[in-house]
């Protein structure tokens, strides 16, 4: 289907892309229509009929594999290998923490890394008295420069590296077999944050080599929130180290606390989940392998994330922060004069867009996605235009519009 028919229907098909221009899938992605009403489905059978029957707990059971087999396909891995979480924080966590850790042991993790993944290497530094170490690696993107970082960082004491595919700050894509490569070879573990990577660029799992791949459902997935899934490598199924674990985590377990783990990844998950969002991560991810196409989403991504980045660093006393070769969906820049805060509000108030700043690097940060369209990008770039052209002090006065939000639909 060519795509000026195709795309409509996609927009069809995610009612929020009606609601401004759509730029923050990297937060939190537009559901799919298809994934909300079987989601809301669920939920009125669930209230009619109740959640505790045995006919309820192997359906839940048959959801829960076609989950994990929708992630395992993106993924190019097998349905065995994936744990399901409820967010990529869960599966950074269930990393770190299989790790048999002893005090003196070091963990590496770079400059650039979103807390869901930090999180749990501060606690691990706090509570075992390992240590953290920070591999700065700058904002150039540079795989080399990021390689040579690490390779300082990783010493034979390392036992874990823990870090981005794509980082949520600046979206460089950092060269992570390599990287993987580097770490196996001193003994470490390699733990990834794949929560800007699934579903905005090809990611191979198992050609990656990591040891964990760790997913969210509600971002590029477009699943909904509360979801996700990490991926487990037979190197960690061998010797599993679990800080959580409850009745999921086993296949079998005695009233003498005899048990038996579950053979696969399922030995990561804990208890129970909600049954309407495990069917909506499912729907979602089907949704974009099977009806939109995922070698499609991944060309139209790379195709439109590199035009807007090339669009806004043509525009006078715009910086563009995102390394252009080594881009998936993000991209971050500054307006020279503006701090980030005001510069996006001014940015929603005349393009209706929906984007978020990232403080740390005081910018202002787009996820660009195959449901935009090039009319869409050219008025987001209009609007920058416009902002850069003034200062806080000189920009016309124009009242806030946000009012319109929710009524759209
Ligand atoms: C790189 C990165 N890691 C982790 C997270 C947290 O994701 P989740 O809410 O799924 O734990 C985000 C975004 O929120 C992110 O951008």
């Amino acid at each position: 289907m060519p795509d000026d028919e195709k795309l409509p229907a996609i927009r069809e098909a995610l009612p929020a892309t009606a609601a401004g221009i759509y730029l923050n899938t990297g937060s939190c992605g537009p559901l799919p229509r298809e994934t909300a009403r079987a989601m809301a489905e669920l939920e009125g059978i669930e209230l009619r009929t109740g959640r505790a029957d045995m006919a309820y707990w192997k359906d839940s059971a048959e959801r829960m594999n076609e989950a994990r087999a929708a992630v395992a396909a993106v993924l190019g891995t097998e349905p065995r290998r994936m744990a399901l979480t409820h967010a990529t924080t869960d599966g950074m966590n269930v990393a770190t923490w299989a790790v048999d850790w002893q005090a003196g042991d070091r963990v590496v993790t770079t400059s650039l890394e979103h807390s869901g993944a930090l999180g749990p290497l501060w606690a691990l530094r706090d509570r075992r008295g390992v240590e953290l170490a920070i591999a700065d690696i700058g904002t150039g993107g540079d795989p080399a420069e990021v390689l040579a970082a690490l390779d300082r960082a990783i010493t034979p004491k390392t036992r874990l590296v823990a870090l981005s595919h794509v980082t949520w700050a600046t979206g460089a894509r950092l060269p992570i077999a390599e990287i993987v490569e580097l770490a196996h070879s001193r003994g470490a573990l390699v733990a990834v944050d794949g929560a800007q990577a699934v579903g905005a660029i090809p990611v191979s799992v198992e050609e990656l080599g990591a040891d964990f791949y760790a997913v969210p459902g509600q971002k590029w997935l477009l699943g909904p929130e509360g979801t996700g899934a990490v991926y487990c490598a037979p190197s960690v199924l061998d010797r599993p180290r679990l800080t959580f674990a409850g009745y999921a985590a086993f296949e079998s377990l005695d009233l003498a606390a005899e048990g038996k783990l579950w053979p696969d990844a399922r030995r990561f998950e804990i208890a129970g989940y909600h049954q309407p969002s495990i069917l909506g991560f499912a729907r979602s991810t089907a949704w974009l392998s099977m009806y939109v196409g995922l070698d499609w989403i991944h060309e139209r991504t790379a195709r439109l994330a590199g035009e807007a980045a090339a669009m806004l660093a043509e525009i006078p006393g715009v910086e563009v922060v995102t390394p252009r070769d080594r881009m998936a969906g993000l991209v971050t820049f500054r307006i020279a004069g503006w701090k980030a805060g005001p510069a996006l509000g001014e940015l929603s108030k005349r393009t209706l867009c929906i984007a978020r700043t990232i403080p740390p690097l005081d910018a202002i940060r787009i996820s660009v996605g195959f449901y935009n369209t090039d009319h869409e990008l050219r008025r987001f770039r209009d609007g920058v235009a416009l902002v850069a052209a003034h200062t806080p002090e000189t920009i016309p006065n124009r009242p806030a519009i946000q009012v319109l939000r929710g009524g759209l639909e």
